[in-house]
């Protein structure tokens, strides 16, 4: 028999299940092999029905906008991305097309993630800067492995990369260090970025402090600020159907070229091959 708890009693449940903070695991509401369906969804999740969003959808893309694999502008995932970049860059509604979040982690697997700025790419990979004492800089310094992701919402389309990431050479990041705005530049040597501070007045001071200090001086890159550089070995494409069946068409760089035991690849240039996900 389907079973419809209250919602009393689904909080009841998932407090003596969870604790009283109610952080139910991600399987919570999965169905265990004798549940049915119905009663999982049923169950009142413990979130206030003020808040429900359940409503919010929009359209996306129809049917005959869809993104095939023959329409792909090539066959190299870099210079698809850049092609994609580049639709996006010319699209009026999308104010910072190189607005990118990043994931990283732990070493024991604890993930973070943030918006930073693209500042380049190329074969070599994806550039972006940052002070590398800050929580994203410490994570990526003990567990050098990152996932990028773009979502151009006008466009209907997301881009995943995952990859490896190195410091840039220092050289590099000073040049670009000196071809910001000064103020900008004072700025990252005012902020030990992600450690607290005792209020915005500490900050508005040392500002105040440093800009009369390089006031006819160029202003020195801290060590603790620089480029890194994500090398990818993972770039999906997705766009969105407003049926949800969205197209992902995904790029992988084998190693040694071994061929992938899930089929359906198709070889690419640069040693990628890519292939067709369930959305
Ligand atoms: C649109 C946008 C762009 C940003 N660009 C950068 C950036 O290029 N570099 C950076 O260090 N932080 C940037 N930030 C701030 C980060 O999101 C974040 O607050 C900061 O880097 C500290 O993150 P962490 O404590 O996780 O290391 C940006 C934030 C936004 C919303």
């Amino acid at each position: 028999m389907t079973r419809i708890l209250s919602r009393a009693a689904a909080l009841s449940r998932i407090r003596s299940e969870f604790g009283p903070h109610l952080v139910p695991p991600p399987n919570a509401f999965r169905p265990g092999p004798r549940t049915t369906c119905r009663q999982t969804l049923c169950t009142n999740p413990p979130f206030d029905s003020a808040m429900d969003l359940s409503d919010m959808r929009k359209k996306y893309k129809g049917d005959g906008e869809c993104f095939e694999e023959s329409q792909l502008s090539f066959l190299d995932p870099v210079k698809q991305f850049g092609h994609w970049f580049d639709e996006a860059t010319k699209c009026p509604e999308i104010g910072e097309a190189n607005a990118m979040c990043i994931a990283t982690a732990t070493t024991d697997g604890r993930p973070s993630a943030r918006m930073v700025l693209l500042k380049g790419f190329s074969d070599e990979g994806f550039r972006f800067f940052t002070n590398y004492e800050s929580r994203k800089g410490g994570e990526l310094e003990s567990n050098p492995h990152a996932c990028l992701v773009f979502y151009w919402e006008p466009l209907n389309r997301q881009v995943r990369i995952e990859g490896h990431v190195k410091r840039i050479p220092f050289q590099t990041s000073c040049d670009y260090f000196h071809s910001r705005p000064k103020s900008s530049q004072i700025g990252a040597v005012v902020s030990r970025q992600s450690t607290p501070v005792p209020g915005r007045d500490f900050l508005r001071q040392r500002n105040a402090e440093l800009e009369e200090k390089y006031k006819d001086t160029e202003v020195p890159m801290p060590d603790y600020w620089g480029g890194y550089l994500v090398k990818p070995h993972l770039m999906e494409f997705w766009q969105g159907q407003t049926n949800r069946l969205h197209d992902r068409i995904v790029f992988t760089k084998p190693p040694d070229g071994e061929a992938s035991p899930e089929g359906f690849e198709h070889r690419a240039e640069g040693g990628w091959v890519y292939r067709r996900l369930s959305p």
